[in-house]
């Protein structure tokens, strides 16, 4: 059988239409997978605790000690939690490049095994805040943005403004602008308060109202330029309804071209 003679089967259509569905189905279930929130949730592996311990040794104990007790250029990690580390090693701010100077966000040096397997190793220290789960983190969603708003002003604007840029502080230092968190790292950053930010722990703050704040910086995020064409900032779902859209066109297109060949 030619190709053209095999399209002009009866049953090709129907075929590709179901080979087409298997494909988008496998494509959309990959990519799924792929942004599947990761939390520390469960046991960390004894494996994933000595990966930790190896990229520890390596890259933090010089300043946090070998076994992460403290230096005079880095402070103990005893109990700082696996929230601490998740939080420092994303945003980029650890390893630190010098002592002494202002943990900056930058892009991160460590990929997400790597980031949970040392927030593996510090949380076997001693406890602290754990990572935070993706349904927890993802309860702003539905949260409101007026009470978010409100709790904002109170607890954060006086150090990161108003609208969430940041500013100077008193002692030289200043408060990052919030544009580029997410919110995971800012529910992190609530709850270790890295360097003189305060810590907002559960018991004065609880879940809600860090997901209320949360909802209030993600709504100021998207203020600045309603609609377009910035598709990397939605996150799983609206990426998810891109792909959907693009595998419908190729089912469209593919359809079509069956029917003008077969005509
Ligand atoms: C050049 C020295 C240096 C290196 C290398 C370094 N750190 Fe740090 N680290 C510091 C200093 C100084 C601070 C405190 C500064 C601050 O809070 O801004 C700190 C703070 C931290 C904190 C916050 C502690 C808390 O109280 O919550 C964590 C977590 C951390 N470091 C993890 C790491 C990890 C993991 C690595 C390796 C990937 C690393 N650091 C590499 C110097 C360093
Ligand atoms: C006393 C001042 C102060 C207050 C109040 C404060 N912060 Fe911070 N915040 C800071 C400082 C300073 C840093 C930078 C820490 C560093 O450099 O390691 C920071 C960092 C952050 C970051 C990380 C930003 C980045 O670059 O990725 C987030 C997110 C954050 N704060 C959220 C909040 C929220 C939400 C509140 C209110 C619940 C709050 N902060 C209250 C001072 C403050």
């Amino acid at each position: 059988m030619t190709g053209r003679t095999l399209r002009r089967q009866p049953w090709a259509a129907p075929a590709l239409l179901l080979l087409t569905l298997i494909g988008v189905g496998a494509l959309v279930a990959a990519i799924d997978a792929g942004t599947q929130p990761a939390t520390a949730s469960g046991a960390p592996s004894q494996t994933q605790v000595a990966k930790g311990s190896a990229l520890f040794a390596e890259g933090c104990a010089s300043c946090h000690g070998p076994a992460g007790e403290g230096t005079t250029d880095g402070p103990s990690l005893i109990g700082v939690g696996a929230a601490s580390v998740d939080f420092q090693v994303t945003t980029g701010r650890m390893p630190l490049a010098a002592p002494n100077v202002q943990a900056m966000r930058k892009p991160p040096s460590y990929d997400r095994e790597e980031t949970l397997a040392l927030a593996a190793y510090v949380a076997a220290l001693g406890p602290g805040p754990a990572i935070p789960s993706g349904s927890v983190v993802d309860e702003w969603r539905d949260a409101s943005v007026a009470k978010g708003g409100e709790l904002f002003r109170v607890n954060c604007a006086q150090c990161h403004n108003f609208a969430g840029r940041g500013g100077a502080l008193s002692d030289g230092r200043y408060a990052p602008s919030l544009m580029s968190s997410t919110p995971l790292e800012i529910y992190e950053a609530m709850l270790t308060g890295p360097q003189s930010m305060p810590v907002f722990a559960d018991t004065s703050l609880p879940p809600e109202s860090k997901a209320e704040i949360i909802a209030y910086i993600e709504n100021l995020k998207q203020e600045p330029n309603p609609g377009g064409l910035d598709l990397g900032r939605f996150g799983p779902v609206t990426e998810g309804l891109f792909l959907w859209t693009a595998g419908m066109g190729a089912l469209v297109a593919a359809a079509i071209w069956i029917g003008a060949r077969v005509r």
